[in-house]
């Protein structure tokens, strides 16, 4: 199973930049790569100079990208969920239910359970053709809810098996025959709660996966990172290693820049503290944004020293 890398953190700060930078290291080294934005505005096309698809599209020798549509995959979840309940409903109720889902479309929650579907799927199945899974995230909170959604979704769908296993038991002894049924229903679940139980068993492998948060050297920035690490760690995630981008170089050549510069030292000193107990790559404020993969040389070789996955002794 390939191993998956998730870089996280606030707006603007340099994820899409850095998730892309490692992408290409890892294809370089020699890794089938596929990168992946789960941020619904994308901009991986800017860097690439071309659109990749919603299927995982080649762009360079050994990687392939991927953005996820939060439409498209909502569309595919929700007719996936109707392929799976057709033959439960009988005919008459079956346009009802499919009219109500299509109504749910646009209902709050459907839009990231479609998004984490598409995950799980990354995960376990897409997964299976690759080395590496870089995942370049949506801004702030949004990655960690999605990160914990199999223990959250996991408890759900226990709550609903040992209803419908009531359920069952109830109508048994009302029929009175104990015959054992096939209840699809049942296996439905019992399938989701394999594919749950997997995802969380990867995402929580320090062998498997990791999260690099990326930071800039401003106050909110520098406080949140450590709490968006405290909050990832108790769903179980491991982070091993936090970027501090758009550092000041040492050689500014004005007094303003250097004035800026001394602004930034206590925020890199905040988290390089608070985070002195992982990997820190500082990455300098490059004169110009990048604005293609040759521009991110730079970003390509500070996260050269990451080796992100614990290795087993
Ligand atoms: N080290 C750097 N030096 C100069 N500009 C940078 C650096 N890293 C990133 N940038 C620029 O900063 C802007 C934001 O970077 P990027 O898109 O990688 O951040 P992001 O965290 O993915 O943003 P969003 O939260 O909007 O997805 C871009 O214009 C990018 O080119
Ligand atoms: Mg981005």
């Amino acid at each position: 199973m390939a191993k998956s890398l998730f870089f996280g953190g606030k707006g603007g700060v340099g994820k899409t930049s850095c998730a892309t930078a490692y992408a290409l290291s890892c294809a370089d080294a020699g890794w089938n790569t596929l990168l992946v934005s789960t941020d619904p505005a994308h901009n991986l096309a800017d860097l690439f100079g071309r659109q990749p698809g919603p299927t995982p599209t080649r762009m360079r020798p050994g990687l392939d990208v991927v953005e996820l549509d939060p439409d498209h995959e909502t569309k595919r979840y929700l007719d996936q969920v109707k392929a799976n309940i057709k033959p439960m409903v009988s005919g008459e109720r079956s346009a009802a239910v499919f009219r109500q889902l299509d109504l749910a479309r646009h209902a709050p929650g459907t839009e990231e359970a479609a998004l984490f579907d598409a995950l799980v799927g990354l995960l376990l199945d897409t997964g299976q053709h690759y080395d590496r899974l870089i995942f370049d995230t949506a801004p702030g909170g949004h990655t960690v809810r999605l990160l914990a959604l199999p223990e959250i979704m996991g408890a759900w769908v226990d709550g609903l098996m040992q209803r419908r296993h009531k359920v069952r038991s109830d109508y048994k002894a009302w029929l009175g025959d104990g015959e054992v049924v096939d209840d699809p229903i049942q296996e439905a679940l019992m399938r989701r709660r394999g594919r749950l139980a997997a995802a969380r068993e990867h995402l929580t492998c320090p062998a498997h996966s990791a999260m690099v948060l990326v930071a800039n050297p401003e106050r909110l920035p520098a406080l949140e990172t450590a709490r968006t690490r405290d909050l990832l760690e108790a769903n179980g995630l491991h982070v091993s290693a936090v970027v501090i981008n758009k550092c000041l170089p040492t050689t500014v050549d004005s007094q303003w820049l250097a004035n800026w510069r001394e602004e930034q030292r206590p925020w890199i000193e905040q988290l390089e503290t608070s985070f002195a107990d992982r990997l820190c790559i500082r990455i300098e404020h490059q004169p110009h944004a990048p604005a293609s993969v040759e521009d991110l040389r730079p970003l390509y070789d500070a996260l050269g020293e990451l080796s992100p996955w614990h290795t087993h002794a």
